[in-house]
């Protein structure tokens, strides 16, 4: 007998799910037994509003599969748009299970050209719509723990390599991407008490997002295996999602083509306590030694 779908039952959001990343991840939850919420604004590259909302079409795609779809084409960054979209897996289904937070678009710039505006547009869409749906899932989930019925549940965050290691002409976005992993630490921590795991990824793909980027990423001569396709960083983000994944917050994996790592964040490197107060020649002396002893920090992407 074969094993049941790894998500049979449950209620999973995914934001910007309508084309991309976050469309991979929707198909990949429906095959695996899950009841979507397939939400996206349906924005240009930058953020700019576009004709088309694509998350109608990707429900259409789940259903016609057989699996169960709704779409929402709220925009995650607001109040209202985070609200009706856990609003809308409550009165479709009844239920809440799994946030995936994964709608974003970049404005990259180098700094001293980077306005006002590209900065507000990149952290409102990555970092705020990550905190909205984390919110209002939150309180949904804390308010079911609170009524005796405990929650399994989950959110996977998207971060970026950007924001791990910085990634040049992307200030704004690493920047959020950065923040995206620090609210993932304190989601993680604050919810376990009320049965929710909080962990992020860090992908990579061919996506329009990344399409000249990774243009000329070739699969591996003679395997068939595209590397680059957007559904092989999906398995992960579904058992992440799923109830399989049990005792795992916190953290934070980079996922692409047949890669999964383990991300390994700060922590204390060599160290030294005076006792009383550094003179800024003797601070500057003794950091001096103590980078001679330390490991050296990952290259920013695109630094020369
Ligand atoms: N593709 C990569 O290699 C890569 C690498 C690192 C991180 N990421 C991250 O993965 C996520 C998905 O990226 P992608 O490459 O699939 O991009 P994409 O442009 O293909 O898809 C993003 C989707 O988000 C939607 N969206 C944008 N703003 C929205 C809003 N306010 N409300 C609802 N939907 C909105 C867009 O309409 C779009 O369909 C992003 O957070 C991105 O930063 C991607």
């Amino acid at each position: 007998m074969s094993a049941p779908p790894l998500c049979h039952g449950r209620v999973v959001i995914v934001t910007g799910a309508g084309r991309g990343l976050g469309r991979a991840h929707a198909l990949a939850y429906a095959a695996e037994g899950a009841r979507l919420v397939v939400n996206d604004l349906g924005v240009g590259l930058d953020g700019t509003p576009a004709e088309d909302s694509p998350a109608a079409r990707v429900a259409e795609e789940i259903r016609a599969a057989g699996g169960e779809a709704v779409a929402h084409g709220g925009d995650i960054a607001t109040t209202e748009g985070a609200a009706s979209l856990v609003r809308t897996a409550l009165e479709t289904y009844g239920r809440l299970d799994t946030l995936v937070n994964n709608a974003g678009f970049l404005r990259d710039r180098m700094l001293v050209n980077l306005d006002e505006d590209d900065w507000d547009a990149v952290m409102r869409v990555h970092l705020k719509g990550h905190f909205l749906p984390l919110r209002h899932a939150a309180a949904h989930w804390r308010a079911e723990a609170r009524a005796g019925r405990a929650p399994d549940a989950r959110v996977v965050n998207t971060s970026s390599g950007a924001g791990l290691l910085g990634s040049v002409g992307q200030g704004n976005y690493s920047a959020a991407k950065a923040g995206i992993v620090g609210l993932t630490l304190v989601a993680a921590a604050e919810m376990e008490r009320y049965g929710v795991q909080v962990n992020a990824i860090a992908p990579a793909a061919r996506t329009r997002m990344t399409e000249r980027a990774f243009a000329d990423a070739m699969a591996a001569p003679g395997s068939g295996f595209d590397a680059m396709d957007p559904g092989n960083v999906s398995p992960l983000v579904v058992w992440l999602g799923s109830a399989a994944s049990a005792g795992v917050t916190g953290r934070v994996f980079e996922t692409e083509g047949g890669r999964i790592t383990v991300m390994e964040g700060w922590r204390p490197g060599p160290s030294v306590d005076k006792g009383a107060r550094w003179t800024p020649a003797e601070a500057g002396e003794t950091a001096r030694a103590l980078l001679s002893r330390a490991e050296a920090p990952g290259a920013v992407y695109g630094a020369l």
